[in-house]
């Protein structure tokens, strides 16, 4: 297979804090809920296009471990989206052989929805044209408490020794082990803020912030944050 020139301008990772869904609905006179209905219909979207450009891997900020603190009746329609976008949505992504994997701590949903996500990773485990990771009750500093735990665990049962900790041990310990650094983070709504996503996956990432909230954000808008990561001089950790 020949590689176009261009292939090297393509993130291979987009990382995507999926924002705004809430003012784009107040906004409109509508419940906050009916942004998040809007947000989980742009996802499908979105996906089809970034395989389509040939992206390989596109992580969701879909709930983050903060977001449990919101109003039970938010949080519950959240769930029911989640659960509905997991039957439906998901199923679709399978036949078309995309891989979908979820970081964060899944005990906490219920059950039901612990099985389903545990059934999706192994049925896809195989694919491995495109790759999306569902971030589902996700904050980075816990994912890295938890890495922490394991190696320390490790070094405790003599499975691994202090000195020989490294960038690929913790690496392998993280809930993102295998999969490789984003190189794009993508951030609507208008906030110039990380909330606690990938922070050690995405130490050179190129950011990416734009006002559009979430539901707005299109496919041509998704190709201008391409464009703009493709005209970055990436320089991996140069100062
Ligand atoms: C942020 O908007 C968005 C969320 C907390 C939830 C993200 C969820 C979706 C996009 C829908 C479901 C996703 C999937 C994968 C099915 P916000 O509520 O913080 O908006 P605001 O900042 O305007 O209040």
């Amino acid at each position: 297979m020949t590689t176009k020139p261009e292939d090297d301008k393509l993130p291979k990772h987009i990382a995507i804090i999926m924002d705004g869904n809430g003012r784009w609905a107040t906004e409109k006179g509508l419940p906050r809920t009916e942004g998040h209905k809007a947000g989980a219909e742009n996802v499908r979207v979105i996906l089809e296009h970034a395989k389509e450009r040939g992206i390989k891997y596109v992580t969701l900020y879909a709930f983050s471990s903060e977001n449990w603190k919101r109003p039970k009746e938010e949080v519950k329609v959240l769930l029911d989206l989640f659960r509905k976008y997991m039957k439906e949505d998901v199923a679709e992504l399978q036949k078309k052989k995309v891989r979908i994997s979820f970081i964060g701590d899944r005990t906490r949903f219920p059950e039901d929805m612990q099985e389903r996500m545990n059934e999706v990773e192994r049925e896809t485990a195989d694919y491995n044209d495109f790759h999306v990771i569902l971030a589902l009750s996700y904050g980075a500093r816990d994912d890295m408490i938890a890495a922490i735990k394991r190696i320390a665990m490790d070094v405790m049962d003599r499975q691994c020794m202090i000195s020989n900790i490294n960038e690929q041990v913790v690496n392998d310990a993280l809930s993102t082990h295998g999969i490789p650094y984003p190189d794009l983070v993508i951030r609507t709504s208008g906030e110039q803020r990380l909330s606690n996503f990938l922070l050690w996956e995405i130490a050179y990432a190129e950011l990416y912030f734009t006002p559009i909230y979430w539901p707005d954000f299109n496919e041509q808008d998704l190709d201008i944050a391409i464009e703009a990561f493709g005209r970055r001089n990436r320089r991996f950790g140069a100062v």
